[in-house]
């Protein structure tokens, strides 16, 4: 089946009432362990990539990737969505390409890392949703910043400097008409989130329901949703890593996300980590071998399981067949009539 527009895709978890994975992606082997996931457990799925990896997978070796995986994988409607589109144009050029969702991060300024103003947010992500809109192309818009920083993307801090406000939210989505909301309830991006395992007053949950009690109708997403397991940073560490002690998001608290309004859920670090100890187990295990196969198997394989796990844990598993997807045309239609009576 063609790449399917996030927003069916989030409206059918909002029936079930479950959450669907968004996963990172850079290459072919990435793609191949998320497709493998999802066809093992049946789920629907979202894969994202960020300009990071619009830059190392020169684009359209991606999005070809990415058709390679509907045809190989025709059972499973899958996504392909822009992760933190930092202005209106890169969001363009991943419509133009064929991304059926983008996220128009005007949290932060074009830069990637300056806080920006309501109003700069409200303007460049009311120009996405017009243009993506048009075309049938899902709109995440992200109100409060995320902590941390990845591959230069990211307001930096510990999460907590720049959490949503959920009336700033209800008024956001009013003055924006996005489909999905990511807010900041205290996660930050990449392996070192929390320095001792949070507990439920770490993590603002009550800010989380808030927002759900005001806006039921809005996708919430929730990013930084790696959980950083022990395993897999034992793993690294074992053959050779430095990685230091660190904590991510219990599964726990992402499925009482998933009961208040939570419906992506964005992993990224918990496969990197995967990938990475597999690797380093071969290098250390096996260092007279030198067929890249040898190390990039095993790094798939360790990727699926995580994928696995996750679309298990979130409730996506076993919707794969629920639904038939609607062309982006229809999706386009629907937005126009949503307009006219609103
Ligand atoms: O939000 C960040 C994602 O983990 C993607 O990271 O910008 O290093 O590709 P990246
Ligand atoms: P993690 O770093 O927790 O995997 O978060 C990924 C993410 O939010 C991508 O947008
Ligand atoms: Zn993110």
């Amino acid at each position: 089946m063609p790449l399917v527009a996030m927003r069916q895709l989030l409206d059918e978890a909002a029936k079930g009432g479950y959450g669907v994975g968004a996963f990172n992606v850079n290459n072919m082997e990435q793609i191949q362990a998320i497709m493998e996931a999802a066809r093992e457990t049946q789920s629907p799925v979202i894969i994202q990539a960020s300009r990071g990896a619009r830059a190392y997978s020169q684009d359209r070796f991606l999005y070809h990737l990415m058709i390679a995986a509907t045809e190989v994988y025709p059972e499973i409607p899958v996504v392909l969505h822009l992760d933190h589109g930092n202005s209106p144009a890169t969001c363009k050029s991943a419509i133009e390409m064929g991304f059926t969702s983008v996220m128009m991060d005007g949290s932060l300024m074009e830069d990637g890392k300056t806080p920006s103003s309501y109003e700069y947010n409200v303007r460049v992500t009311r120009e996405v949703v017009a243009m993506a809109h048009a075309k049938g192309v899902t709109v995440e818009a992200e109100i409060g910043c995320l902590g941390g920083i990845e591959d230069g993307h990211g307001a930096g801090g510990s999460g907590m400097e720049h959490l949503t406000d959920p009336a700033q939210a209800e008024q956001f989505v009013k003055d924006t008409n996005c489909d999905a909301l990511a807010i900041a309830i205290g996660t930050s991006h990449g392996a070192y989130k929390f320095t001792k395992k949070p507990d439920g007053s770490v993590l603002k949950m009550d800010v989380l329901i808030e927002i759900h009690k005001r806006l039921p109708k809005t996708h919430l997403v929730m990013h930084g949703s790696s959980s950083v397991p022990k395993e897999l940073q034992d793993i690294i560490n074992q053959y050779g890593g430095k990685l230091k002690p660190t904590w991510g998001v219990p599964v726990e608290e992402i499925q009482l996300g998933i009961r208040n309004g939570v419906r992506k859920i964005n992993v990224d670090t918990d496969n990197r980590l995967a990938i990475t100890g597999a690797i380093r187990k071969v290098f250390m295990e096996s260092p007279e071998k030198f067929d890249p196969r040898d190390y990039l198997k095993p790094a798939r394989e360790a990727m699926k399981k995580v994928v696995m796990q996750r679309m298990i844990e979130f409730g996506q598993a076993g919707h794969a067949k629920d639904f038939t997807p609607i062309p982006l045309a229809e999706m386009a239609e629907m937005y126009k009539k949503e307009l006219a009576t609103a």
